[in-house]
C-alpha cells in the first residue's frame, strides 16, 4: 500500500481502528475520522473529529484529510457504526432514524465526497464499506431490526456506488463481518449465549479478530483486488453458509 492515501471513518476503535493499523504496517498514509478519540489515547495517524451524519463535518473531514495527506485519498474505509438491541415492537422512530443516521447515511456522505474529489481530480480510487451478516440474515435471539436494515442499505449502496462509478476507475465493495471481538462486540453482555452461538453457529467456532477483518479491506482497497468491485464478503468464520 506504499503511495496510497487512506481514510478510515471509526478509526478510533475496532475494526477502523485495526484497519489503521494495518495500512499503516503496509505503507500507506492513514488519516483517521471519528467522532471520538482514539481508544486508549493510541494516536496511530493523524485524526481529525468528525459526526459522520453530519454532512459538513464529513466534507471538512474530507478536505482536511487531503490537505494532510498531501491530496485526495485515494481509499476510503467507513467503518464508523452503531449497534444496538431492540425488540422490533419497542424499537422507537428516534432509534430507528439514528441507527440509520450513523450506518447508512453516514455511509453515503463520506462516499460521496470522497468520490467527488477523486472525480475532481481525475484520479481513481477504492471504498471499502463495513456492512455485516446481520444485513444477510436474521435472527430472532438477536432483535436488531435497524441494525439489519442499515446494514442492508449499506450493501446495497455499495453496489450502486460500484456501478455509478465504475467509469471513474473507482471500486467499491463491502465486507460483512460476523461476530468480531471488539468493543461494540462487548455490548453484547451475554457470555454464556455468546459461546453458545460460537459452538453452533460459527463453523471456525471462534470470535473474529478486528485485524482479520482489517486484512480484506485492506486486501480490497489494493491493486490485488483490481477486478472487484460490488463484491459483497462475509468475513463470518462461515456463520452465513449454515
Ligand atoms: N464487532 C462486530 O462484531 C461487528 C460485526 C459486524 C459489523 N460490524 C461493523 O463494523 C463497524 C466497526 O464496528 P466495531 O465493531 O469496530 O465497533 P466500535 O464501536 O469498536 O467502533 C465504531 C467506531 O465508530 C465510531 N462512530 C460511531 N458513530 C459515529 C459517528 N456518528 N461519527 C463518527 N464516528 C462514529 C465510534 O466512535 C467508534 O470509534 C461498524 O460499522 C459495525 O456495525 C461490527
Amino acid at each position: 500500500m506504499a503511495g496510497r492515501r487512506a481514510l478510515v471513518t471509526g478509526g478510533a476503535s475496532g475494526i477502523g481502528l485495526a484497519a489503521v493499523r494495518r495500512l499503516l504496517a503496509d505503507g500507506a498514509d492513514v488519516v483517521s475520522v471519528d467522532r471520538c478519540p482514539p481508544e486508549s489515547g493510541e494516536r496511530a495517524c493523524p485524526y481529525l473529529t468528525a459526526d459522520v451524519t453530519v454532512a459538513a463535518d464529513v466534507t471538512d473531514a474530507v478536505h482536511a484529510a487531503a490537505a494532510l495527506l498531501g491530496g485526495p485519498a485515494d481509499l476510503l474505509v467507513n467503518a464508523a457504526g452503531i449497534y444496538r438491541i431492540r425488540p422490533l415492537l419497542d424499537l422507537t422512530p428516534g432509534e430507528w432514524d439514528e441507527m440509520l443516521a450513523v450506518n447508512l447515511r453516514g455511509t453515503f456522505l463520506a462516499g460521496q465526497a470522497f468520490a467527488g474529489g477523486l472525480v475532481a481530480a481525475g484520479q481513481p480510487g477504492a471504498i471499502v464499506n463495513i456492512g455485516s451478516t446481520a444485513a444477510l440474515v436474521a435472527d430472532a435471539s438477536e432483535p436488531t431490526a435497524h441494525y439489519n436494515a442499515s446494514k442492508a442499505g449499506v450493501v446495497a449502496l455499495t453496489r450502486q456506488m460500484a456501478a455509478e462509478w465504475a467509469p471513474y476507475g473507482i471500486r467499491a465493495n463491502v465486507v460483512c463481518p460476523g461476530v468480531i471481538d471488539t468493543p461494540m462486540l462487548r455490548l453484547m453482555d451475554d457470555p454464556a449465549a455468546g459461546q453458545a452461538y460460537l459452538e453452533t453457529g460459527v463453523p471456525l467456532r471462534r470470535l473474529g479478530s478486528a485485524a482479520e477483518v482489517a486484512a480484506v479491506i485492506v486486501f480490497l482497497g489494493s491493486a490485488d483486488a483490481s477486478y472487484l468491485t460490488a463484491a459483497v464478503i462475509p468475513v463470518d468464520g462461515g456463520s452465513t453458509a449454515i
